[in-house]
């Protein structure tokens, strides 16, 4: 089969082979139709109501979707950086961003990672804890939630050796919450970081946007989209990692 090919934010090709499932160099152009909760509400609770979450909570078919997402996402990294999830030294630390109830964080700690998960809606924060996996990793000391924007993330500088979103970054969706966002993630990161993102953008506009926001804040990557031509297919992520500091 052939490799999947990420493009990078200027539309050049990164040198791998073609795949009909990769964005072509001059990426082709979607958008989706209808209106999706991220643009119907301005703040995500108003649609993750507490209720709506104790309804996520028993479907077991969001539990196995998110899960395999963060497992994709992880793969697909370190097939574009080779090595980059053997991370030397005790302790690499992860943060999960729109960390929901934690499904996908759960493959961050079985990954040996320690992980911080940062989600803006505290019902999410609370009914995970329902969660096995997330009690007994809690207990153990290798999960912690925080309640907390990803545009104000309230954590210490330089710490993270990895970022991943899984479905949760389409709620960013004006330029001012993406400039946040990407200082904010720059800051958190270690110079060593890398970044998987699995978000549904708008459009390929949208897509876009985001990656070149988050290049201008430090970080050389590209954006794989999977199954382009499919809609209900369609799966978007963008993979990066911290810029080497030029060395005077
Ligand atoms: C579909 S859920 C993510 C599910 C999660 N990946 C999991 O495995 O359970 C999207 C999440 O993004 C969160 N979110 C949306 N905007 C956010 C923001 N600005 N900061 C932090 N979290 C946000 C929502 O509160 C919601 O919990």
């Amino acid at each position: 089969m052939a490799k999947k090919r990420p493009s990078n934010w200027d539309g050049g090709t990164d040198g791998n082979d073609r795949s009909d499932e990769a964005i072509d160099d001059e990426p082709e152009s979607w958008e989706i139709e209808g209106n999706r909760p991220e643009d119907q509400y301005t703040h995500p609770a108003e649609y993750w109501t507490a209720e709506a979450i104790a309804r996520l909570l028993k479907a077991k078919g969001q539990a196995r979707i998110q899960h395999e997402l963060a497992i994709k996402a992880l793969n697909n990294l370190s097939a574009q950086f080779p090595g980059i999830l053997e991370i030397e030294g005790s302790g690499p630390v992860a943060i999960d961003i729109g960390c929901g109830l934690g499904f996908a964080s759960d493959v961050l700690v079985d990954a040996g990672f320690t992980a911080v998960g940062i989600d803006i809606i505290n019902d999410m924060l609370l009914l995970s804890s329902k969660r096995e996996a997330v009690a007994e990793n809690g207990k153990r000391g290798r999960y912690h939630r925080v309640l907390a924007s990803a545009t104000s993330m309230p954590l210490r500088s330089g710490v993270f050796d990895i970022a991943t979103s899984i479905s949760a970054l389409q709620w960013l969706n004006t330029a001012g919450a993406m400039q946040s966002f990407a200082s904010e993630l720059d800051r958190v990161a270690s110079p060593r970081c890398a970044i998987t993102f699995q978000h549904y953008p708008r459009s390929s506009d949208q897509m876009m946007e985001l990656g070149t926001t988050i290049k201008q804040h430090g970080f050389e990557g590209g954006i794989l989209v999977e199954n382009v031509k499919n809609p209900r297919k369609r799966k978007i992520f963008l993979l990066a990692r911290k810029r080497a500091e030029p060395t005077s």
